[in-house]
């Protein structure tokens, strides 16, 4: 292996520690404590496990965690009677709804009714508009976490190829904003990209958010680049055994070939342990920023 393993783990402890000391400020000479709310809708299982470390953490850093648990079938009146309630709680510095919805509900109309400037998220259609002309925004958590992670690792990422793989909403698109706000040459690439390896071949910075595991390869990679990857992918891991009920163990892998991509990479997150623990951290500092911004 030849490249830096870029450690976010440790990273985010970092991020939590400096929202930490700003909430002690904050209740200190202010008599204030941010709050963020979080809306989730049904049971799915990984939604679940996320919903409760963002809560866990919310409270290690000091602020208040309100979390809102309705069931599935829910319906959207009663959805947004809650974000509206939400909306008007000056207690209430940072709204989550945790996606995806269940399908009956309409994902934009519900995030859209939430208050922009309690959008921890950046989902908000006018805090993308704000991002996308260069406006102060709420950013969206896991391309702002990729954002640091890069600028500590690279210093200036002006004149820099960037290859975004993916276009999501929640990641692809606001990550080529932020690297086109950091003035890289920003390329998007997706399912439909012709010759995926040559576009990645020539990119300084790759983030990879498709959802495929392990699929960039090591002999796509530029030497020395550097490559962030988003993916959570839980794939069969036959090596490791059974479990009681006789299924298969499993493994998190990310959308990124580790190993054949650390031989040829200047820098490369792991899985878990990269991107991963950013995102909260940043959705903890989004919520500061919020808080702030209310008693500005
Ligand atoms: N589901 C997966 N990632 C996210 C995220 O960043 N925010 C919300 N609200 N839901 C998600």
């Amino acid at each position: 292996m030849t490249a830096t393993r870029i450690d976010g783990k440790a990273f985010a402890a970092t991020v939590r520690e400096k929202v930490a000391t700003h909430v002690t400020r904050l209740k200190e000479s202010h008599s204030i404590t941010p709050g963020l709310a979080v809306v989730l809708v049904g049971e799915d299982p990984a939604s679940q496990v996320y919903v409760r470390a963002k809560g866990k953490q919310t409270v290690e850093v000091g602020m208040n965690s309100f979390e809102h648990k309705l069931e599935a079938d829910t319906s959207q009146a009663d959805l947004l009677a809650l974000i509206d309630q939400l909306n008007s709680d000056p207690s209430v510095h940072g709204i989550l709804v945790q996606l995806p919805l269940p399908a009956h509900l309409d994902e934009a109309l519900v995030i859209n009714a939430i208050d922009p400037a309690k959008d921890v998220d950046g989902f908000h259609i006018s805090n993308v508009g704000l991002l996308g002309t260069g406006q102060k925004s709420m950013v969206p958590c896991t391309p702002l976490g990729c954002l640091m992670l890069l600028r500590d690792q690279l210093g200036s990422l002006s004149g820099k190829s960037a290859v975004v793989i993916g276009r999501s909403n929640i990641v692809g698109k606001p990550m080529a904003q932020l690297l086109l706000g950091d003035s890289c040459t920003v390329t998007i690439a997706h399912s439909r990209t012709q010759d995926l390896a040559a576009v990645v071949a020539q990119a300084d910075i790759v983030v990879a958010a498709v959802g495929r595991p392990e699929m960039v390869k090591g002999d796509w990679i530029k030497p020395g680049a550097t490559v962030i990857d988003v993916g959570i992918n839980r794939i069969d891991a036959p090596e490791r055994g059974t479990n009681e009920d006789g299924t298969t163990k499993t493994r998190l892998v990310g959308d990124v070939d580790f190993a054949s991509v650390a031989a040829v990479a200047g820098g490369v997150t792991p899985v878990p342990g990269g991107v991963g623990p950013m995102t909260i951290a940043c959705l903890l500092a989004n919520t500061v920023t919020a808080c702030c911004r209310a008693h500005d």
